[in-house]
């Protein structure tokens, strides 16, 4: 593996955990209502505590307050509020010091005497959701359940489950104790499977000799370009070469040869007679 593909991993890998150091927000006791006075316990669940996550909250008094001194009371990655009041009925969320969210949930806090305990946090399709209505001391009175205002059905010891949850269960949820009251409304919201989940199992795998055939066609394919590139390269460099072996190949026609040899034979005739000289010169001293 050469340098720049290293990096390109590593920096791959930074971006990756940078999209999952991200904050879950839980509470207890897991509840979408409460009564005044309550307490209840909101975490922000964090990979990165670095990151310095706090709670937060939109009330219909306040906007983006943090947990502190006016409401809750910090310990660790916890904050606590005692004794709930209705005003702190609002939306909380868990939000780091770059800006990053958690998801927000609702939470309800009645002054009557009936609550809806739902699911605070998205319920996943299929799963199956247990609905309880209630009064401070007691679960199990008989209670009518309302979704958008209309009943959907009457309990005789104040709970309900629904089975395999879908999208149409989605809404607004509250409930009703004869002789007590009504409870506060709860907005239930329903997740879609991710499609990624199922769609292995819907897929079918390509046909085997489909598979076999196209391996074989890209095996070819590539095989062929490279022997294409080495033939190209093999011509580029014969060029030059392929020029002078035409040169050497090129027949000698008789008048070159003639005149060759002429030439030839006058140089050789003019150093003889050059030579002449000489010898007769040296033989007449
Ligand atoms: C809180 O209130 C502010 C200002 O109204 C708004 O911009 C923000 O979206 C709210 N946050 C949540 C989680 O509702
Ligand atoms: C909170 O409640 C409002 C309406 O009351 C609803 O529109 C919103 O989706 C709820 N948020 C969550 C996280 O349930």
């Amino acid at each position: 593996m050469d340098q720049t593909s290293l990096q390109l991993l590593l920096s791959l890998l930074s971006v990756l955990s940078c999209t999952t150091d991200q904050a879950r927000l839980t509470l207890s006791p897991s509840s979408s209502q409460f009564f005044e006075g309550d307490f209840v316990s909101l975490s922000c669940e964090e990979d990165d505590s670095s990151a310095g996550w706090t709670l937060r909250r939109n009330t219909t008094r306040e906007t983006r307050t943090q947990c502190g001194p006016d409401w809750g009371t910090s310990a660790g990655s916890s904050c606590n509020i005692r004794d709930l009041f209705p005003s702190d009925s609002g939306v909380y969320w868990c939000e780091s010091r770059e800006g990053a969210t958690s998801q927000s949930i609702n939470i309800t806090v009645s002054g009557g005497a009936v609550i809806l305990q739902s699911p605070v946090l998205p319920v996943m399709e299929g799963e199956n959701i247990t609905l309880i209505c209630r009064t401070q001391t007691s679960s199990d009175l008989p209670a009518g359940f309302y979704k958008h205002g209309s009943l959907i059905i009457d309990r005789p010891t104040g709970h309900v489950t629904i089975l395999h949850v879908s999208k149409a269960d989605e809404g607004v949820y509250r409930c009703n104790i004869r002789g007590h009251g009504e409870s506060p409304p709860s907005w239930i919201s329903v997740t879609e499977k991710p499609a990624t989940a199922s769609a292995p199992t819907t897929a079918p795998p390509p046909p085997p000799l489909l598979h076999v055939f196209l391996t074989v066609a890209s095996v070819c394919g590539l095989v062929l370009l490279v022997l294409l590139v080495l033939l190209v390269r093999r011509h580029v460099q014969r060029k030059p070469k392929a020029a002078e072996d035409d040169a050497g190949e090129h027949p000698i026609t008789y008048s070159e040869v003639n005149t060759f040899n002429q030439k030839e034979q006058r140089s050789r005739r003019s150093r003889d007679f050059q030579a002449e000289p000489d010898v007769v010169y040296s033989s007449l001293r």
